[in-house]
């Protein structure tokens, strides 16, 4: 079973000028597909053969290096698309009151997370967790992941030059703060709180 690049789930344009359409070209068309094609290279023919996406990073981390970023990869980006809406929205409900008890309040979240991304060292992801009741910030560098670490990823925000670089250039702060205050799919980090357990990559 070879894993497949999932198609993006909002039109390539939506979320300009926060991204745009020519920055999702490359990194979906080319970065994640890149991830997706040297997994399925890599496990053709062994035993992950027909593992799923989550069982294959499992068995990679600290096994197989050049697997393991490719694999963590592939879910990540998949992850990412979906952490990301057209549209401006509000968290609501249990995530909503699980924000304001670990952060005093959903504006203090975002300050948060726009400086853990801006003063994250070099490349990597951004990530909205959940340990039990609390909910926290955690960054992973390269391709690192959360998805088997016990840790659950409520949403995530890539922040390698590749994901903002053709539209902020440098600014990596304008990029967070257009993601963060009109691109987040807070219904998405919703269900995977209510869910209680990692999305997983689709088959
Ligand atoms: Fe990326």
């Amino acid at each position: 079973m070879a894993f497949e690049l999932i198609a993006l789930p909002f039109d390539s344009a939506a979320l300009e000028p926060a991204i745009s359409a020519r920055t999702l070209s490359y990194h979906h068309g080319k970065h994640h597909k890149a991830y997706i094609d040297k997994t399925n290279a890599a496990i053709e023919g062994t035993d992950l053969a027909d593992a799923d996406l989550e069982t294959v990073i499992a068995k990679a981390r600290g096994s197989n290096q050049g697997l393991f970023n490719n694999s963590a990869q592939s879910w990540n980006h998949g992850f990412y698309w979906y952490s990301l809406s057209p549209e401006a929205q509000q968290p609501s409900g249990d995530l909503a009151k699980k924000i304001d008890a670990s952060f005093g309040s959903f504006d203090e979240l975002k300050k948060k997370l726009a400086e853990r991304g801006a003063g994250h060292f070099s490349n990597g992801w951004v990530w909205l967790a959940a340990k039990g009741d609390t909910l926290s910030i955690e960054e992973t560098h390269d391709g690192d992941t959360l998805v088997d670490t016990g840790t659950l990823p409520l949403l995530t925000i890539d922040v390698w030059e590749h994901a903002y670089y053709l539209d902020h250039q440098n600014l990596r702060p304008d990029y967070l703060k257009q993601v963060i205050e009109g691109h987040i799919n807070w219904a998405f980090a919703a269900e995977n709180l209510a869910r209680g357990t990692a999305w997983k990559y689709p088959a």
